[in-house]
């Protein structure tokens, strides 16, 4: 198994839990409790709050802060300076940390760079978010979404490309069909 790398620059409270082979780096924070799986990367200036579950295989770029309430399952890829919520209705007079709206993003989601995923929606299997896009829905499994607010413009395989009007990939021969508002592997 690999060890940990945590860069001299980085904080990791103690009881943090890091998994074998994740990588952190330069001045990222890492909270007491977040638990982070392995062989992830967790790039520079990151902020990890309690209560965080990171799967295994993640990758968070430069400048996200994932707050209490978020929840990444396997290899989710976080673009630079994308950002997550969790209050819905912040108000700086009046404390709502028992307000927090959970965020689920599911394994193998891509957030772009710059995206913001407003609080309380799950993001589903392989699903895409263009950058810069702002999301405030629930994101069925394979859909690409743009825009603010972010609107569906197409569907993508696992491996990333965007799949033809039939379900497959050009790419790596996958195909898919449509199962409740997503997709689901066929072969
Ligand atoms: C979504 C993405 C993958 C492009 O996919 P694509 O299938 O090549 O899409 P296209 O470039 O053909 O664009 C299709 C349409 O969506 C629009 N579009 C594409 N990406 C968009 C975005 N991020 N925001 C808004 N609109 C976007 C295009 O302008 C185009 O609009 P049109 O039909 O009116 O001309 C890419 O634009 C993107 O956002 N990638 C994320 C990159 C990133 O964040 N990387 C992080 C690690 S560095
Ligand atoms: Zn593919």
């Amino acid at each position: 198994m690999s060890e940990v790398f945590i860069h001299e620059t980085a904080i990791v409270d103690s009881g943090a839990k890091i998994g074998a082979g994740t990588r952190i780096w330069h001045w990222t924070h890492i909270c007491a409790g977040a638990v982070i799986g392995e062989q992830c990367s967790i790039g520079q200036n990151v902020f990890i709050a309690d209560d965080v579950i990171i799967g295994n295989g993640c990758k968070i770029q430069n400048n996200v802060s994932i707050y209490k309430g978020v929840i990444l399952e396997d290899y989710v890829f976080c673009g630079p300076s994308m950002v997550f919520t969790n209050i819905y209705n912040p108000r700086a007079e009046i404390r709502k940390m028992d307000q927090v709206r959970p965020t689920l993003v599911k394994r193998g989601a891509t957030l772009g760079a710059n995206c913001t995923i407003v609080c309380g929606i799950t993001i589903g299997k392989y699903a895409f978010i263009g950058a810069g896009a702002v999301v405030n829905t629930n994101v069925p499994n394979h859909v690409l979404l743009v825009g603010n607010p972010a609107k569906q413009i197409g569907w993508v395989c696992a491996c990333g490309e965007r799949l033809s009007d039939d379900f497959e990939c050009i790419e790596c021969e996958k195909k898919y069909q449509k199962k409740n508002e997503g997709l689901v592997i066929l072969s």
